[in-house]
Order: structure tokens, then sequence, then C-alpha cells
């Protein structure tokens, strides 16, 4: 860490309690307490990887990511099937950038493959180091995802990860708000140590939230230095022009990730793309088909009421003319789940729509909802936790939502859910909803 470095996390550190008081100011709702952040220090050599993390990227591919504070690490990866002994190897390529005064270490980004489904891979970073692992996916259904937004870096967030990993999920998908460093960078670094022991482990995939913008009026206008250079995720792969919003398959799920700050209206580079994008998926192929995005279009808490609604006009239609069968948000920091909604009517060849954003950040809980409850909204609660969501099969799947209880978590709401590419109605019927079909419910 150079002399910038630790004044900016001095200054974090001495500037939180100012935060949260900010954040507590807030008259509409009252927060629990949130648990203080976690600093994650450096513990390995200078040029020893840290922050490893890994994501899906083609077929069969995986991305390792991490970062070296020297700069004249290669940017190799050594791996196989069997701990220590290495029989492949791939060259990537390194980056760094600055933020005012801070100037980050080098990171570096391999892609590695083809590799087999399924299958556990051990793997060095740069050529030394520690050795780390990972399972890929399955290549067919089932496979479990697990899903948590609005993570932080709080003693929270230590917990709801230990519980996600005392599960055997597959992939994990983070619908925005990863680091809350909010400008302050080495915070960025921390985070990344972090969640290393997790995301060096599985997949994680994750789209962004308003955290990760990090703009400053004129040095800084677009925003997402640190977040485009430390978590690339696999959009060229999917055609799109930007990190901020791409797609994915994984053993019969298509999963497209949505970008909530950048333009979403009908003239837009996104919204070209999703129209693009959901006209390839093959329900054949892929039955199932999930979106995420940051900030909710259905939320009955009081907090970030309407955020979602320019979106959610924009896009809406789109979503469930392609029959998505399930949209995750995050943002605001509660559990949510809704039934099928279209234009804010049950539907039942709309999406179910779920909010995620318990991960455990340091601004607490968004403890108000609006009452009563609408009766589109079938379970509402503000606990940090996250959620599991298990594919089984073509038409099947076991959506689940664990609260945190300390050093366990429970689970507090669960659904079976049928995928509407097995729903003969739904694929068959009209863009526009028939009130036939929303009289069934
Ligand atoms: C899919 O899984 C569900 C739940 O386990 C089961 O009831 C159903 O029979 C399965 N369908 C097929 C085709 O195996
Ligand atoms: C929650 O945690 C407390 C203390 O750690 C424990 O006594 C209690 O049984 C837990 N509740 C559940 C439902 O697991
Ligand atoms: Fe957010």
């Amino acid at each position: 860490m150079d002399r910038w470095s630790y004044v900016s996390l001095l200054l974090t550190i001495f500037f939180f309690p100012q935060l949260l008081l900010q954040s507590n100011a807030s008259p509409e709702y009252i927060r629990q307490p949130p648990r203080p952040v976690i600093l994650t220090p450096h513990h390995r050599s200078e040029s020893d990887p840290q922050q490893v993390h890994i994501s899906l990227v083609g077929k069969d591919h995986v991305r390792v990511s991490w970062v070296t504070s020297e700069k004249h690490v290669s940017s190799v990866v050594e791996y196989g099937k069997r701990a220590g002994r290495y029989d492949a190897s791939a060259k990537g390529e390194h980056t760094s950038y600055h933020y005012f005064f801070y100037s980050s270490g080098e990171i570096h980004q391999v892609k590695i493959g083809p590799l087999e489904p399924s299958t556990t891979y051990y793997y060095r970073c740069g050529g030394s180091g520690p050795e780390f692992s990972f399972r890929t996916p399955p290549s067919t259904l089932p496979i479990e995802f697990a899903v948590v937004g609005d993570l932080g870096q709080t003693e929270w967030t230590a917990s709801t990860l230990e519980h996600v990993a005392a599960k055997d999920y597959d992939v994990l998908l983070l619908p925005g708000d990863l680091s809350y460093a909010d400008t302050q960078q080495p915070l960025w670094d921390s985070f990344g140590r972090l969640v290393e022991p997790y995301a060096s482990r599985r997949p994680w995939m994750v789209t962004e939230g308003n955290h990760e913008t990090e703009t400053f009026p004129i040095i800084y206008p677009s925003g997402f230095k640190a977040y485009n250079a430390r978590w690339p995720m696999p959009y060229e792969e999917s055609g799109s022009q930007s990190n901020l919003y791409y797609s994915f398959d994984v053993a019969g799920t298509h999963v497209v990730m949505l970008g909530s700050y950048t333009d979403f209206d009908a003239r837009s580079d996104q919204y070209k793309w999703l129209e693009a994008d959901l006209a390839k998926v093959d329900r054949r192929k892929t039955p199932w088909l999930i979106v995420l995005l940051h900030a909710p279009w259905y939320n009955s808490n009081l907090a970030h009421k309407g955020e979602g609604e320019s979106m959610r006009k924009a896009m809406e239609k789109m979503l469930r003319k392609a029959r998505v069968d399930v949209v995750f948000a995050g943002h605001v920091h509660a559990y949510e789940r809704f039934t099928r909604v279209y234009d804010n009517k049950a539907d039942p060849c709309g999406p179910v729509h779920v909010t995620i954003g318990d991960g455990g950040n340091r601004e607490g809980l968004a403890l108000m909802f609006e009452e009563p409850s609408p009766s589109i909204s079938l379970y509402r609660e503000p606990s940090f936790g996250h959620g599991q969501l298990k594919i089984l099969n073509n038409t099947h799947a076991h959506w689940s939502w664990h609260r945190n209880n300390d050093s366990n978590s429970v689970m507090a709401d669960e659904v079976w859910l049928e995928s509407l590419s097995s729903s003969k109605k739904c694929m068959e019927i009209a863009v526009e909803p028939s009130p036939s079909l929303t009289d069934e419910l």
C-alpha cells in the first residue's frame, strides 16, 4: 500500500461515523444498527496474487482476475485437475487505473479453458504464491445459484458469505452494490480480499449498482472506473458494448444482467442489445430465463420507492414478451417476493420479482414497508440474508431465502417455481396480457 492509500484509508475510517449519521438521518424509515465495516489487510508478498476471483466467460472458459502490488508480475495462470500439478497455462493481460491520488495495483485478467463441466481445477496466478481451486458449473441441469445483493464489507457481510459457502452452490449472482467503496479506492482492495476465499472458488457474476458509479463532475463523468477494471464480465461475448450489461448461458439457464445506471430507453444501446439478446434465446436449450438488475421495478418498501419506475416502463414489456421467469433486484436493503406480475397487476405470464438487497452493507436495513401490503407482494421482511435458486430440471426450480441468524442461517421463505417455457398458454398467447388469463389467478 502506498502513502496515499494509507491516507485514504484513514480518511475513510474517520468519516464513517458521519456517513452512518447521514444515512440514519433520513426521516422516511428507521434502520436497524448496521455492524462495523471489516477492513481486510494484505498479508501476502508484493508479487503474490491478492483479490483473486473468477467469472464465467463463454461456454467453457473461466476468467481469473487478481491484483498484485508489484507491477512486473506476468499475467499467467497455471492450472490442472490435480493439486500442485499444472499441465495447462494461459496468458492474459493486465491494467491499472488512477482515481484522484490513488493508483491501483496491477489488475490481471486471464481466460482459461476449455474446461470440463462439474470439475475441480487447481490453479496458481502469476507463477508463484498460493494455490487456489474452483469447480466449474455443470453443463446441464440441475444447477444451484446463490443470489446476494448489496453485499458491502461488514460483519454482516462476513456472516452472509459464510452461510452462502456452507451450501454447495455452483454460481453466485450479485445484482449490484459490491464494495461500498464510494470513491475510497482502498476499500475496493479490501473488498477483493474479503471475498477472495469465496470468489476464487466459484464463479461470481455481477452487475452494477449505484455504489459502483463513482462519477465525479468533469474529471470522471462516465464513472465505473474501478468496477470496470476490477470486475470485467463477459459483455463482448454476449454482443454488448458495455460491461454494464451482458448475458450468459449456464446449464439450461440464460441469465441477463441489466444495468440500472446506464441508458435504458428505447433509443439506447442497452435496449437494442436486450431486444436482440432476448430474440436469440432458445427455450429448448435454456428453458430458464432470469434477469438481474439493481433498482427494483416492484417494491413496497418505503426506501427507494419509484427509483426503478422509468426502467420498468421502458423494458417491462420486452421481458414479459420473452417470458422471463424471474427478475432479481437489489438496492432496497430488505427481502421481498412478488407473485408473477406485469404492469402492476398479477399476470401468470409475467416474471416473479424478488428484491434481495440484504447482503450485509454498512447502511443497515430498510425497515419500513407500505401498509397495507399490496396484494401482489407475497412475502417481505427487513433482515440480512441470501437467496438460493435450485433449478432442478426444465420445468421446476426451488427458490428460498435464508435470514442471517448470527452463526447460522434460517430459511424464512420458499416457493416452487415453474418455468414459463413449460406453460403452453404463456408460450402461445400474444404480448398484451389478456383479462381472461389474469382472472385465472
Ligand atoms: C422436475 O422436478 C420436479 C420437482 O422435483 C418433479 O416433480 C418433476 O417430476 C421433475 N420433472 C421431470 C420431467 O423430471
Ligand atoms: C438463532 O440463533 C440463536 C443464537 O445463536 C439460537 O439460539 C437460535 O436457536 C437460532 N434460531 C434458529 C431458528 O435457528
Ligand atoms: Fe443500491
